[in-house]
Protein backbone atom coordinates (compact mmCIF):
# COMPACT_ATOMS: atom_id res chain seq x y z
CA UNK A 1 0.00 0.00 0.00
CA UNK A 2 1.65 3.61 -0.89
CA UNK A 3 0.09 7.30 -0.83
CA UNK A 4 1.01 10.46 -1.15
CA UNK A 5 -0.80 13.71 -0.14
CA UNK A 6 -2.30 16.97 -0.98
CA UNK A 7 -0.88 20.03 -0.73
CA UNK A 8 -1.88 23.48 -0.79
CA UNK A 9 -0.24 26.61 -2.75
CA UNK A 10 0.03 28.98 0.29
CA UNK A 11 1.63 31.96 -1.85
CA UNK A 12 2.60 32.36 -5.37
CA UNK A 13 0.29 30.04 -7.81
CA UNK A 14 0.55 31.22 -11.45
CA UNK A 15 3.71 33.34 -10.76
CA UNK A 16 5.43 29.96 -10.27
CA UNK A 17 4.82 28.92 -13.76
CA UNK A 18 6.86 32.27 -14.84
CA UNK A 19 9.61 31.15 -12.48
CA UNK A 20 8.89 33.28 -10.20
CA UNK A 21 9.16 31.76 -6.36
CA UNK A 22 6.22 30.02 -4.89
CA UNK A 23 5.16 28.86 -1.82
CA UNK A 24 3.52 24.99 -1.23
CA UNK A 25 2.98 23.11 2.18
CA UNK A 26 1.62 19.33 2.22
CA UNK A 27 -1.46 18.51 3.83
CA UNK A 28 -0.80 14.90 5.13
CA UNK A 29 -4.85 14.31 6.65
CA UNK A 30 -5.91 14.06 2.77
CA UNK A 31 -4.54 11.16 0.95
CA UNK A 32 -4.78 9.17 -2.07
CA UNK A 33 -3.68 5.07 -1.92
CA UNK A 34 -2.69 3.15 -3.83
CA UNK A 35 -2.01 -0.86 -4.11
CA UNK A 36 -0.82 -3.07 -6.88
CA UNK A 37 -1.27 -6.71 -7.16
CA UNK A 38 -0.47 -9.96 -9.14
CA UNK A 39 -3.73 -10.81 -11.60
CA UNK A 40 -4.86 -12.81 -14.60
CA UNK A 41 -4.86 -9.84 -16.62
CA UNK A 42 -5.08 -6.37 -16.15
CA UNK A 43 -7.60 -4.40 -14.03
CA UNK A 44 -8.31 -1.36 -11.75
CA UNK A 45 -10.84 -0.44 -9.39
CA UNK A 46 -11.31 3.15 -7.71
CA UNK A 47 -13.43 4.10 -4.47
CA UNK A 48 -15.92 5.94 -6.70
CA UNK A 49 -17.86 6.39 -10.32
CA UNK A 50 -15.09 7.55 -13.02
CA UNK A 51 -16.41 10.21 -15.40
CA UNK A 52 -15.50 8.58 -19.23
CA UNK A 53 -12.90 11.22 -19.44
CA UNK A 54 -11.56 10.18 -15.94
CA UNK A 55 -11.14 7.03 -17.61
CA UNK A 56 -9.28 8.06 -20.38
CA UNK A 57 -6.86 10.44 -18.04
CA UNK A 58 -5.89 7.55 -16.39
CA UNK A 59 -5.69 5.46 -18.85
CA UNK A 60 -3.07 7.76 -20.08
CA UNK A 61 -1.07 8.63 -16.92
CA UNK A 62 -0.49 4.44 -16.84
CA UNK A 63 1.40 4.51 -19.71
CA UNK A 64 2.83 7.51 -18.96
CA UNK A 65 4.35 5.63 -15.98
CA UNK A 66 4.78 2.21 -17.53
CA UNK A 67 6.55 3.62 -20.13
CA UNK A 68 8.89 5.52 -18.05
CA UNK A 69 9.27 3.22 -15.85
CA UNK A 70 10.25 0.41 -18.59
CA UNK A 71 7.66 -1.96 -17.22
CA UNK A 72 6.14 -4.55 -19.59
CA UNK A 73 4.53 -6.69 -16.89
CA UNK A 74 0.69 -5.49 -16.68
CA UNK A 75 -1.19 -8.48 -15.18
CA UNK A 76 -1.50 -6.63 -12.24
CA UNK A 77 -4.61 -5.22 -10.76
CA UNK A 78 -4.28 -1.61 -9.30
CA UNK A 79 -7.07 -0.11 -6.34
CA UNK A 80 -7.15 3.48 -5.72
CA UNK A 81 -8.94 5.31 -3.10
CA UNK A 82 -8.82 8.84 -1.88
CA UNK A 83 -9.86 11.03 0.59
CA UNK A 84 -8.53 14.23 -1.83
CA UNK A 85 -11.29 15.80 -3.62
CA UNK A 86 -10.74 16.07 -7.40
CA UNK A 87 -9.76 19.67 -9.44
CA UNK A 88 -10.20 21.85 -6.39
CA UNK A 89 -6.50 23.10 -5.99
CA UNK A 90 -5.44 20.45 -3.13
CA UNK A 91 -3.26 18.56 -6.28
CA UNK A 92 -5.37 15.00 -6.34
CA UNK A 93 -3.48 14.61 -10.27
CA UNK A 94 -0.39 15.28 -8.69
CA UNK A 95 -1.50 12.94 -5.63
CA UNK A 96 -2.66 10.44 -8.10
CA UNK A 97 0.26 9.77 -9.85
CA UNK A 98 2.83 9.75 -7.17
CA UNK A 99 0.92 6.82 -5.17
CA UNK A 100 0.78 4.76 -8.73
CA UNK A 101 4.77 5.51 -9.11
CA UNK A 102 5.70 4.56 -5.55
CA UNK A 103 3.00 1.84 -5.64
CA UNK A 104 5.30 0.59 -9.27
CA UNK A 105 8.36 1.19 -7.66
CA UNK A 106 7.48 -1.51 -4.80
CA UNK A 107 5.67 -4.10 -6.63
CA UNK A 108 8.25 -4.56 -9.17
CA UNK A 109 10.90 -3.90 -6.67
CA UNK A 110 12.52 -0.74 -8.62
CA UNK A 111 13.68 0.94 -5.31
CA UNK A 112 12.75 4.54 -7.23
CA UNK A 113 14.04 7.30 -4.97
CA UNK A 114 12.14 10.99 -4.39
CA UNK A 115 13.93 12.23 -6.59
CA UNK A 116 13.11 9.69 -9.98
CA UNK A 117 9.61 9.61 -8.55
CA UNK A 118 9.54 13.35 -8.63
CA UNK A 119 10.47 13.33 -12.43
CA UNK A 120 8.25 10.88 -13.43
CA UNK A 121 5.41 12.24 -12.02
CA UNK A 122 6.24 16.20 -13.66
CA UNK A 123 5.58 13.85 -17.09
CA UNK A 124 2.47 13.16 -15.74
CA UNK A 125 1.64 16.42 -14.59
CA UNK A 126 2.47 18.13 -18.18
CA UNK A 127 0.26 15.54 -19.47
CA UNK A 128 -2.37 17.00 -16.68
CA UNK A 129 -1.61 20.60 -17.01
CA UNK A 130 0.56 21.57 -20.59
CA UNK A 131 2.83 23.67 -18.81
CA UNK A 132 3.29 22.56 -15.23
CA UNK A 133 6.12 24.71 -12.75
CA UNK A 134 6.70 21.81 -11.25
CA UNK A 135 5.58 23.02 -7.71
CA UNK A 136 2.41 20.57 -7.13
CA UNK A 137 4.73 17.02 -8.10
CA UNK A 138 7.57 18.18 -5.69
CA UNK A 139 5.55 19.12 -2.50
CA UNK A 140 3.47 15.85 -2.72
CA UNK A 141 6.93 14.20 -3.87
CA UNK A 142 8.87 15.18 -0.71
CA UNK A 143 5.92 16.24 1.80
CA UNK A 144 7.37 19.46 3.52
CA UNK A 145 7.07 22.86 3.28
CA UNK A 146 8.76 24.48 0.25
CA UNK A 147 9.63 27.60 -1.78
CA UNK A 148 9.90 26.53 -5.16
CA UNK A 149 11.18 28.66 -8.07
CA UNK A 150 12.67 27.56 -11.33
CA UNK A 151 12.29 23.91 -10.91
CA UNK A 152 14.15 23.57 -7.49
CA UNK A 153 12.78 23.26 -4.26
CA UNK A 154 14.15 25.28 -0.96
CA UNK A 155 12.75 23.26 2.13
CA UNK A 156 11.10 25.42 4.99
CA UNK A 157 11.37 25.02 8.44
CA UNK A 158 7.92 26.54 9.97
CA UNK A 159 6.54 26.06 13.55
CA UNK A 160 2.84 24.48 12.90
CA UNK A 161 -0.80 26.50 12.37
CA UNK A 162 -3.61 25.77 10.91
CA UNK A 163 -5.87 26.19 7.65
CA UNK A 164 -9.32 26.00 7.18
CA UNK A 165 -9.36 24.96 3.65
CA UNK A 166 -12.92 25.95 1.75
CA UNK A 167 -14.56 24.23 -1.47
CA UNK A 168 -16.62 26.18 -3.58
CA UNK A 169 -17.84 23.06 -5.29
CA UNK A 170 -16.74 24.63 -8.62
CA UNK A 171 -14.48 22.40 -10.22
CA UNK A 172 -11.66 23.83 -12.44
CA UNK A 173 -9.09 22.80 -14.85
CA UNK A 174 -5.87 24.20 -14.33
CA UNK A 175 -4.35 23.81 -18.02
CA UNK A 176 -7.23 26.08 -19.18
CA UNK A 177 -6.16 28.74 -16.15
CA UNK A 178 -2.93 28.28 -17.00
CA UNK A 179 -3.81 29.08 -20.37
CA UNK A 180 -5.63 32.09 -19.25
CA UNK A 181 -2.55 33.87 -17.78
CA UNK A 182 -0.24 32.85 -20.24
CA UNK A 183 -2.55 34.62 -22.94
CA UNK A 184 -2.42 37.86 -21.51
CA UNK A 185 1.43 37.83 -20.15
CA UNK A 186 2.43 40.60 -21.38
CA UNK A 187 -0.24 42.66 -19.66
CA UNK A 188 -0.24 40.56 -16.20
CA UNK A 189 3.61 40.92 -16.31
CA UNK A 190 3.59 43.53 -13.39
CA UNK A 191 1.12 41.31 -11.55
CA UNK A 192 3.45 38.28 -11.87
CA UNK A 193 6.12 40.58 -10.81
CA UNK A 194 4.23 41.64 -7.31
CA UNK A 195 3.06 37.72 -6.46
CA UNK A 196 6.69 36.96 -6.31
CA UNK A 197 7.86 39.34 -4.13
CA UNK A 198 4.30 38.74 -1.96
CA UNK A 199 5.79 34.76 -1.93
CA UNK A 200 9.71 36.60 -1.15
CA UNK A 201 8.21 38.51 2.18
CA UNK A 202 5.91 35.50 3.04
CA UNK A 203 9.17 33.28 3.43
CA UNK A 204 10.49 35.62 5.89
CA UNK A 205 7.14 35.80 7.85
CA UNK A 206 6.49 32.39 7.59
CA UNK A 207 10.29 31.63 9.10
CA UNK A 208 10.11 33.99 12.27
CA UNK A 209 6.38 32.47 12.40
CA UNK A 210 5.01 36.28 12.10
CA UNK A 211 1.81 35.15 11.37
CA UNK A 212 -0.02 38.61 11.71
CA UNK A 213 2.02 39.60 8.73
CA UNK A 214 1.74 36.00 6.73
CA UNK A 215 -2.18 36.82 7.19
CA UNK A 216 -1.89 40.27 5.72
CA UNK A 217 0.42 38.93 2.53
CA UNK A 218 -2.37 36.15 1.74
CA UNK A 219 -4.81 39.01 1.56
CA UNK A 220 -2.53 40.73 -0.84
CA UNK A 221 -1.67 37.74 -2.72
CA UNK A 222 -5.50 37.44 -3.52
CA UNK A 223 -5.82 40.56 -4.52
CA UNK A 224 -3.22 40.21 -7.21
CA UNK A 225 -5.20 37.21 -8.41
CA UNK A 226 -8.29 38.75 -8.62
CA UNK A 227 -6.29 41.16 -10.35
CA UNK A 228 -4.62 38.47 -12.58
CA UNK A 229 -8.39 37.37 -13.22
CA UNK A 230 -8.60 34.19 -11.77
CA UNK A 231 -10.25 34.47 -9.20
CA UNK A 232 -14.58 33.98 -9.14
CA UNK A 233 -17.52 35.86 -7.18
CA UNK A 234 -17.76 32.85 -4.97
CA UNK A 235 -13.53 32.30 -4.37
CA UNK A 236 -14.20 36.38 -3.29
CA UNK A 237 -17.23 35.83 -1.10
CA UNK A 238 -15.78 33.00 0.73
CA UNK A 239 -12.46 35.50 1.48
CA UNK A 240 -14.50 38.15 2.79
CA UNK A 241 -15.89 35.38 4.80
CA UNK A 242 -13.52 34.30 6.79
CA UNK A 243 -11.71 37.40 6.91
CA UNK A 244 -14.91 38.75 8.35
CA UNK A 245 -15.21 36.04 10.48
CA UNK A 246 -11.65 36.80 12.30
CA UNK A 247 -9.04 34.78 10.23
CA UNK A 248 -5.35 36.36 9.96
CA UNK A 249 -6.04 36.47 5.89
CA UNK A 250 -7.32 34.44 2.93
CA UNK A 251 -6.66 33.74 -0.48
CA UNK A 252 -7.69 31.35 -3.48
CA UNK A 253 -5.60 28.82 -3.35
CA UNK A 254 -3.91 26.47 -6.77
CA UNK A 255 -5.18 27.81 -10.22
CA UNK A 256 -8.96 29.34 -9.77
CA UNK A 257 -11.45 29.66 -11.31
CA UNK A 258 -13.13 27.68 -8.52
CA UNK A 259 -11.04 24.99 -6.29
CA UNK A 260 -10.33 26.36 -2.94
CA UNK A 261 -9.74 28.85 -0.56
CA UNK A 262 -7.53 29.13 2.16
CA UNK A 263 -7.88 30.34 5.62
CA UNK A 264 -5.36 31.47 7.99
CA UNK A 265 -6.44 30.58 11.77
CA UNK A 266 -5.65 30.74 15.47
CA UNK A 267 -6.64 28.91 18.70
CA UNK A 268 -9.22 31.68 18.85
CA UNK A 269 -11.14 32.29 15.64
CA UNK A 270 -10.62 28.74 14.30
CA UNK A 271 -14.47 27.72 15.00
CA UNK A 272 -15.96 30.82 14.18
CA UNK A 273 -14.30 31.11 10.79
CA UNK A 274 -14.94 27.21 10.33
CA UNK A 275 -19.10 27.92 10.97
CA UNK A 276 -18.73 30.83 8.90
CA UNK A 277 -17.53 28.80 5.82
CA UNK A 278 -19.89 26.07 6.13
CA UNK A 279 -22.66 28.43 5.08
CA UNK A 280 -21.34 29.15 1.58
CA UNK A 281 -19.37 26.58 1.21
CA UNK A 282 -19.52 22.59 -0.80
CA UNK A 283 -17.43 21.21 1.84
CA UNK A 284 -14.32 23.15 4.87
CA UNK A 285 -11.26 20.39 5.61
CA UNK A 286 -8.76 21.74 8.46
CA UNK A 287 -5.15 21.77 7.19
CA UNK A 288 -2.85 20.76 9.78
CA UNK A 289 -0.05 22.42 8.60
CA UNK A 290 3.86 21.02 10.19
C1 LIG B 1 -1.59 24.76 -9.49
O1 LIG B 1 -1.67 24.05 -8.27
C2 LIG B 1 -0.59 25.89 -9.38
C3 LIG B 1 -0.38 26.70 -10.66
O2 LIG B 1 0.62 27.69 -10.33
C4 LIG B 1 0.09 25.85 -11.80
C5 LIG B 1 1.50 25.30 -11.64
O3 LIG B 1 2.28 25.82 -10.86
O4 LIG B 1 1.82 24.34 -12.35
C6 LIG B 1 -1.64 27.44 -11.06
Amino acid sequence: MNDACGKIILFGEHAVVFGKPGIAVPITNLKTTVEIELSDTFSYSVDRVLYEEEKDRLADILDIIFFSLDIEEKDIHISIKSTLPISSGMGSSAALSIAIIRAASDFYRLKLNDEKVNEVALECEKYFHGKPSGIDNTVITYEKPILYKDGEPDFLEIKPFTLMIADTGDKASTKKQVMKVKENYDKNKEIIEKIGKVSQDAKLALEKADFKTVGTLMNKNHLLLKELGVSTKKLDLLVETAIGAGALGAKLAGSGGGGNIIALVDGKNKEEVKTALEAFSKAVYVGEIK
